[in-house]
């Protein structure tokens, strides 16, 4: 059967009680038929990490309800080690220890993730009125380096992603981890996305939505929570590149990708 290749995004959500020994096992499987790209999160820990280091972190909202974390040069500094150290070498060394032949990066290895960083944000402030601040350290993903990852993917390696983009000044950004998912499957052309989290999918009202086009996808961000938020408006952009379906589901339970690939699970989300 013709390969496949597939971007697995992996919230930092599901790995706080260590890496649930299903996620693995299904990868492992994935891996050995198909090409798999891995990407992680890691919000969570970098908030912890930064507030161990008496650095508390600040979150701004943009006017279309996006929520972000301030990075400043320091807070940038907190989510290199967090990011590319602490939580990519400790997947790294999961992966490994199940026979996938892993290879770590983060945006600025091989120049993978090439961003503009943004000069002002809009932001609300605590009366929802619109403010300009400065940009910080974060960036908008501009190019993805695919032949570096075609390389090691031909070479039969798993590359596992750090959410990190460099600018032309050379200067590292904070960058979205599933716009980075989104962004990656565009460029390699992907035959899907499945991000893994801690929910079983898109909750609208009170239930799991099992599929959604763009145009329901994009009607329904104003009413999806932050952090899911951003994973489907990583879909939509996602499928914008040209990535034939994403699929959104819990990365905790048995086979998560296997089951999300056969649309047994989680919410499908294709063109139309
Ligand atoms: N409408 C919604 N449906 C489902 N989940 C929602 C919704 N609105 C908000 N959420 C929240 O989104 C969360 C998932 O996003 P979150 O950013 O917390 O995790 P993650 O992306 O897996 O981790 P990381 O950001 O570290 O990669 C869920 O735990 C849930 O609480
Ligand atoms: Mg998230």
């Amino acid at each position: 059967m013709q390969q496949k290749t597939f971007v697995v995004k992996i919230g930092g959500s599901i790995l706080k009680s260590g890496f649930p020994e299903s996620f693995l096992k299904d990868l492992k499987s994935l891996y050995e038929h198909d090409k798999v790209v891995l990407v992680h999160g890691g919000a969570d820990l970098v908030t912890q990490t930064a507030k161990a280091m008496g650095k508390e972190q600040k979150f701004i909202v943009s006017p279309d309800g996006m929520r972000s974390r301030y990075t400043d040069k320091e807070t940038m500094e907190v989510y290199t080690m967090v990011m590319a150290g602490k939580i990519n070498k400790q997947l790294v060394a999961w992966l490994q220890s199940y026979g996938i032949r892993a290879v770590g990066v983060s945006g600025v290895d091989g120049f993978l993730l090439r961003a503009i960083r943004k000069k002002k944000l809009i932001v609300l402030d605590e009366r929802g009125r619109k403010i300009a601040i400065d940009g910080g350290y974060t960036g908008k993903i501009e190019a993805v380096n695919k032949e570096f990852l075609e390389a090691l993917l031909n070479l039969r390696y798993l590359p596992v992603v750090a959410p990190i983009a460099m600018d032309d000044e050379y200067q590292l950004l904070n960058v979205d981890s599933d716009r980075a998912a989104a962004y990656i499957a565009g460029a390699l052309k992907a035959d899907a996305i499945v991000i893994c989290t801690d929910v079983e999918g898109v909750i609208i009202g009170e239930t799991v939505r099992r599929k959604m086009s763009v145009e329901e996808a994009k009607k329904n961000l104003e009413v999806i929570g932050h952090g899911m938020k951003k994973k489907v408006y990583a879909a939509v952009e996602a499928l914008q590149m040209g990535v034939k379906e994403v699929v959104i589901t819990s990365g905790l339970k048995e086979e998560p990708m296997t089951q999300a690939l056969n649309h047994e699970v989680g919410t499908l989300i294709v063109y139309e």
